[in-house]
């Protein structure tokens, strides 16, 4: 196994998972300013979970004698429309299960089986995320924005991200 090659694999998803939560805070900001409780509140949990696989990718590093690069891939983007927040996670996410699928082929070619499991189990969460997502995204589409703000009084529970049990 070439450690540097796995190190620099989980840092570049390191640096992913750090603009995913500076940009879901920031939308989850914007949400909550606009009175969308329910989606925002969905924001902050996901960001939450972003942070937590920011964890698992740094304990790997550390294992493997790396030092964790907490460098964000990229800046915060401004979006604050409601749709157009919805439409920019869900690229993020469809990234994400793109590269995490690559980086787990290229652990497993590196004969990195635990670094390869760790990608995997991103690949599901981020999967996972996208759906979430696309709910509140066909939801918009079906009802309008109208949804969103009905969502806010009362109710709202359907947007719960409950994180899967360690
Ligand atoms: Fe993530
Ligand atoms: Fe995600």
């Amino acid at each position: 196994m070439d450690k540097t090659k796995s190190i620099h694999l989980l840092n570049r998803a390191v640096a992913d998972e750090l603009q995913a939560v500076h940009q879901y805070m920031y939308f989850h900001f914007h949400l909550d300013d606009q009175g969308f409780q329910p989606l925002s509140l969905l924001l902050k949990q996901i960001a939450i979970q972003e942070m937590g696989h920011v964890e698992l990718l740094a304990e790997r590093i550390l294992f493997l004698k790396g030092d964790v690069e907490m460098v964000p891939a990229g800046p915060v983007e401004k979006i604050t429309d409601a749709e157009a927040i919805l439409i920019k996670a869900m690229a993020m996410e469809e990234d994400g299960v793109r590269t995490y699928n690559e980086a787990a082929l290229a652990c497993a070619a590196n004969a990195d089986a635990a670094s390869k499991q760790i990608f995997e189990r991103l690949v599901q969460d981020e999967e996972r995320h996208f759906d979430l997502f696309e709910k509140q995204h066909d939801n918009i589409k079906r009802f309008g924005l109208s949804y969103l703000a009905l969502q806010s009084f009362g109710g709202g529970a359907t947007t719960s991200a409950a994180p899967p049990a360690e």
